[in-house]
């Protein structure tokens, strides 16, 4: 009997995993329609306890792609978080769903959910993480680069939210060098530096964490940032407007990056803010590749879940392990 996989941080894949998804990720994206890993249809169900639009787009397109069906939750729709536990939720969701996807806030809420859970839960965002974005991110810088071990990626922003930890884990877990820059008191936790510190020991990649942009920036092959808000603090938005000036990706920084050095955005976007209009919709900007790449590599990560947890019949088993190598 196989053990479910789940995926709530971006180490949840080994190195080698990684890359065999990511593999997958672009094998599948040839041919969209190839992989029925939820045929029936299975349903999945997709849980939003904060907004989305491309998260909820990606993971029910790819969900129907796979010949599934998505039950989309919207904030507040159940019961859950306010009338049933985790606990209880998930001990019913596993006798009916074949995969639980759920943006929600406390990193401890998914991982209670995972523990209950027979069927994979994967990490839709959390205060902490965000590593299906990172997938696609990922896979967006090989696309265009070739490779990602020994390239530099920069983060510039609020270090200290889950967009930098993501980029931190699965930019290391890939063997990059990864630059993340933010002000004095919005830098990553010892914890994730150390745990970041440590899979770079095993990868080859390289961890940089510094208030200075520059020394993020210099001959970066990619920059990346995030909103300075992020969804629950909204309530800190003036002082955060302040807070973080120094760190805007504008053309003047991109500069100091590789020549043609590759822009990324999660979005959504506050052109003027973290990034401006030139940058963003200009020639090095990559952003809507990226958005589109949260499709092919979350379809290619449900069907490597669901077969690594031996929850698929034997054709879908073949296709992804032909897809993998690559
Ligand atoms: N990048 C991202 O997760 O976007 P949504 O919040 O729209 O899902
Ligand atoms: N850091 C952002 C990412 C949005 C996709 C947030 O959590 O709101």
């Amino acid at each position: 009997m196989s053990q479910t996989r789940h995926f709530l941080t971006d180490l949840d894949l080994s190195p080698e995993e990684l890359d065999r998804v990511l593999n997958l990720a672009t094998w599948m994206k040839q041919r969209p329609y190839a992989v029925k890993a939820l045929a029936g249809p299975q349903t999945a169900a997709v849980i939003f306890d904060k907004t989305s639009t491309r998260t909820r787009f990606s993971f029910s397109a790819g969900i129907a792609a796979l010949g599934g069906h998505p039950e989309v939750i919207n904030p507040g729709d159940s019961q859950l978080g306010h009338k049933e536990s985790i606990a209880d939720t998930a001990g019913v969701l596993e006798r009916m769903v074949s995969l639980i996807i759920w943006r929600t806030y406390a990193q401890s809420g998914l991982e209670e959910m995972a523990v209950r859970s027979r069927v994979p839960v994967i990490n839709a965002l959390t205060d902490d993480y965000h590593p299906c974005q990172l997938l696609a991110d990922l896979l967006t810088i090989r696309e265009r680069l070739g490779t990602l071990a020994g390239k530099s990626l920069a983060y510039l922003g609020d270090a200290a939210n889950n967009m930098a930890n993501s980029y931190l884990l699965a930019g290391v877990n890939a063997g990059m060098d990864v630059r993340i820059a933010g002000p004095e008191g919005y830098l990553p936790q010892e914890r994730i530096i150390r745990t970041a510190e440590d899979r770079a020991a095993v990868t080859g990649g390289k961890v940089t964490i510094t208030t200075d942009p520059d020394t993020a920036l210099g001959g970066a092959d990619a920059v990346a940032t995030d909103t300075w808000i992020s969804m629950g603090q909204e309530e800190q938005k003036d002082q955060r407007m302040q807070v973080f000036g120094d760190y805007q990706v504008s053309a003047k920084a991109l500069a100091k990056a590789a020549d043609a050095a590759l822009v990324l955005h999660c979005l959504p976007a506050y052109r003027g803010a973290e990034i401006t209009a030139d940058v963003i919709d200009g020639p090095q900007s990559v952003v809507w590749d990226e958005a589109e790449n949260r499709l092919h590599a979350q379809k290619a990560l449900m069907a490597w879940l669901l077969v690594e947890s031996g929850l698929t019949d034997d054709e879908t088993v073949r296709l992804v392990r032909e897809g993998e190598r690559g």
